[in-house]
């Protein structure tokens, strides 16, 4: 069993069978960019899965296709679930072609979260690299909820073109708030893009904290996430204190069948969410 730290969430699937999938049905289907779609599911009886934390993620199972993890990428209001999904094989295609009214099978909550609570009093600085930003929004959403208890809040959202920025909309709304800093930046663009160009790396040098009172979230592309977790401890960030979360293929998701073991963990049982300072080594094998 992993030691219990900070953000830790235990949750059990549902009561019964912990691998039984609650069915939820598709409420709202959003198109987010060209292979990314964002599903609000609500459970189509009385039975629910429980209330996740930021960061954890659901196993959604399509009938006859199969099952994917996918985080949640929104607040739950009234058991509501959000889920952004990107086309990838099989199953996310299938997902992403589900419309308002269809059924899908849901279990989970699982994984440890980001330990939103636990930063309180810091320095928040958090770097999405592409589909990176789902995983993030509810903590987001728990920073802003209680903005007072955080310091400095500086976000760095990348994507690979301007047409890849998921959530566009309403990251330009957080733009306008006086108490975050939001920088956003496309590793390539058109004469049409006004904005920052670059991979996220290079807004680290110019991101504002105090490094010996931040705290880090990354999520995105596993080298992504390595590079802007060197570009931190490079501004003294201490890695204890720079928290990413991996992916890894998963079937049980409940750290019995082994698919997700990454070095002596398993994703889906240590993670998804582990400190960089634990991953540090691992990160910089070629094949683990
Ligand atoms: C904790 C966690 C959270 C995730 N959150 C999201 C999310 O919010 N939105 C989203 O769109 N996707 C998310 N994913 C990734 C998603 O689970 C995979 O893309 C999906 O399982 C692929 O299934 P498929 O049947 O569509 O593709 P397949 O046909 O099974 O595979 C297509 C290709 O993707 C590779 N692949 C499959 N699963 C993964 C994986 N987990 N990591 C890397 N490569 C993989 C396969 O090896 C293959 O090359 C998450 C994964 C994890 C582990
Ligand atoms: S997916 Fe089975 S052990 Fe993690």
């Amino acid at each position: 069993m992993a030691a219990s730290r900070p953000g830790d969430v235990t949750s059990s699937a549902v009561a019964g069978h912990p691998l039984a999938p609650v069915p939820y049905v598709v409420r709202a289907v959003a198109t987010e960019t060209p292979d990314t779609t964002t599903l609000t599911l609500e459970p189509r009886a009385t039975k629910r899965i429980p209330r996740s934390r930021p960061g954890q993620f659901n196993m959604l199972y399509v009938f006859a296709v199969g099952e994917a993890a996918i985080s949640i990428s929104g607040g739950n209001p009234d058991g509501q679930l959000i889920h952004t999904v990107r086309t990838t094989g099989k199953v996310t295609s299938a997902l992403t072609r589900l419309t308002p009214g269809d059924t899908v099978g849901v279990r989970g909550p699982y994984g440890h979260g980001w330990p939103v609570a636990d930063s309180k009093g810091r320095d928040l600085v958090i770097v999405a690299g592409g589909l990176g930003l789902p995983p993030l929004r509810p903590a987001l959403y728990e920073v802003f909820r209680n903005r007072e208890s955080y310091g400095r809040v500086e976000i760095i959202d990348g994507a690979r073109s301007p047409k890849d920025l998921v959530f566009y909309d309403e990251v330009q709304g957080w733009r306008r708030r006086t108490d975050l800093r939001v920088q956003v930046t496309v590793d390539a663009a058109g004469k049409d893009w006004y904005g920052d160009v670059g991979v996220v790396t290079t807004r680290i040098p110019d991101a504002r904290f105090e490094p010996e009172r931040t705290t880090a979230f990354i999520c995105g592309p596993e080298i992504m996430m390595k590079l802007t977790a060197q570009a931190l401890v490079a501004r003294k960030v201490s890695p204890d204190a720079i928290w990413i979360s991996m992916e890894r293929n998963m079937k049980c998701a409940i750290g019995f069948c082994g698919h997700c073991q990454y070095g002596p963990s398993f994703v889906c049982r240590d993670g998804p969410v582990m400190r960089y300072s634990t991953l540090e080594p691992l990160l910089n094998l070629k094949e683990v």
